[in-house]
């Protein structure tokens, strides 16, 4: 199959957890050695934000930070790229242009940020529509989409099932900000809709949601399109 991971910035931790790299590479090398072509795409998570955040109190503009936000992106694409060992390519690309010609059966390209304006939930939706891939799986620090943000509600329910509008509706009610793009961003969620990629949100806590959510299982939350 064609499959696109993204990795959220809970994998990318202030002091890189180099045993969760390892053990999260070694996974999904497994699943590409299965006869798959993957890529993967790498969020910014706390270091993004925090030189995001410098970057804005010394007055930078948002286009500024997101740069900065997405070279950050690129420093822990090349972590997940060397805990991918042999079978991860070896340059990190800059453009979705390139996509194509890196792709292959038991390759694993890894992608960070491409343009400032977009999340890597963006890159990912379209790495997945440029690669035709089969499904893209969001990996995130929580277990799928819930009915209100699990962090402040603590009586939020996970959701089995969401449908785009919906996220897109949530998604146009907050902010735009670098760094800020929370679970899904509008242009994600429009690249999803526009290409219908089946989506799931899973938990990167064990690399095996990932991996069992690519091998067809119903786990996280599953996006409908209508
Ligand atoms: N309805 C919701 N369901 C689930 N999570 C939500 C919801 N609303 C907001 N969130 C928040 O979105 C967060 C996930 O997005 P966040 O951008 O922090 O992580 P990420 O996208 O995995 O990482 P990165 O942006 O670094 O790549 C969750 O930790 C949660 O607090
Ligand atoms: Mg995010």
């Amino acid at each position: 199959m064609k499959a696109v991971v993204k990795l959220g910035g809970g994998l990318f931790k202030r002091d890189p957890d180099v045993e969760a790299l390892r053990t999260m590479g070694k996974a999904l090398s497994t699943f590409a050695g299965e006869g798959n072509q993957l890529v993967t795409v790498a969020g910014g998570g706390q270091n993004a934000r925090v030189y995001i955040d410098a970057a804005r109190k010394l007055g930078a503009d948002e286009s500024t930070c997101d740069l900065i936000g997405i070279g950050l992106t690129r420093a822990n694409a090349e972590l997940l790229r060397l805990a991918l060992g042999g079978v991860g390519v070896p340059n990190i690309p800059t453009h979705l242009s390139e996509l194509n010609h890196l792709v292959g059966v038991g390759k694993v390209v890894v992608l960070g940020g491409l343009q400032p304006g977009q999340s890597t939930n963006a890159v990912a939706a379209l790495a997945a529509e440029i690669t035709r891939a089969d499904f893209l799986v969001n990996a995130t620090d929580v277990s799928g989409v819930y009915t209100a943000d699990p962090k402040k509600d603590p009586k939020a329910k996970l959701l089995r099932s969401v449908s785009v509008e919906k996220l897109l509706s949530w998604a146009f009610a907050g902010d735009v900000y670098a760094g800020k793009y929370e679970l899904l961003d509008p242009v994600a969620l429009k690249i999803m809709q526009r290409a219908r990629i089946p989506t799931r949100f899973v938990s990167l806590e064990d690399p095996s949601n990932i991996t069992s959510a690519l091998r067809g299982r119903d786990i996280g939350t599953l996006v409908s399109y209508t």
